[in-house]
């Protein structure tokens, strides 16, 4: 039978590895709020940090709230043009919260970048990133995100909630796809 795992060159995080990422950022983000007196908001960008999402604020013992936001970004590699185009944005009002963006993966850095500026821009108390994946290498402005699960060399990677053309999401672990399948 024909497997999809096939199409994975290498992993690079399994189940267990995944599980202490979400451990050491929970702990992480649990350590910075929880003396604020403030509401945290974690705003979940759709589809591909669904899965970690879940799983990190499972780990955090606060009072929290989920939103989830589908965004995408266009335009040149500078901070100041382009622009992000909101597909589903929050219903509630984020004056003097704290917010903590949650992304599957940081590569170009744009969409994390305007994505904060349009939350911050909206009255937030703080803006701050939680990145399961980052691709330093990659990036084209200056962003960094708070919360970094693990840096990863620049090669496209797929699971737990990352895609290639919409699949290979459900895979459990996170992996690099084999360069033939999005060469074909
Ligand atoms: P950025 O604006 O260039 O940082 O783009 C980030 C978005 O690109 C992520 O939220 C992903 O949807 C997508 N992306 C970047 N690298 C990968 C990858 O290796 N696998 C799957 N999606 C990726
Ligand atoms: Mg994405």
């Amino acid at each position: 039978m024909y497997s999809f795992e096939n199409d994975i060159q290498y992993l690079l995080a399994d189940e267990k590895k995944l599980a202490e990422i979400c451990d050491r950022l929970a702990q992480e983000i649990t350590e910075t709020y929880k003396d604020s007196g403030r509401d945290l908001i974690f705003v979940t960008v759709l589809k591909g940090s669904v899965f970690f999402a879940t799983d990190l604020i499972r780990r955090i013992p606060m009072k929290c709230e989920l939103e989830f936001m589908k965004v995408s970004s266009y335009g040149a590699g500078t901070s100041t043009s382009g622009f992000i185009q909101v597909h589903l944005d929050l219903k509630r009002d984020i004056t003097g919260e704290d917010i903590v963006i949650i992304e599957d993966i940081i590569d170009s850095g744009k969409t994390l970048e305007k994505l904060s500026h349009l939350l911050a821009d909206r009255g937030a108390h703080s803006v701050r990133c939680c990145t399961l994946l980052d691709k330093p290498d990659r990036r084209v402005v200056e962003l960094n995100a708070d919360f970094v699960g693990m840096e990863i060399p620049d090669e496209f990677v797929v699971g737990y909630g990352l895609d290639y053309n919409e699949k290979y999401r459900n895979l459990p672990y996170v992996g690099v796809l084999k360069p033939e399948i999005y060469s074909k």
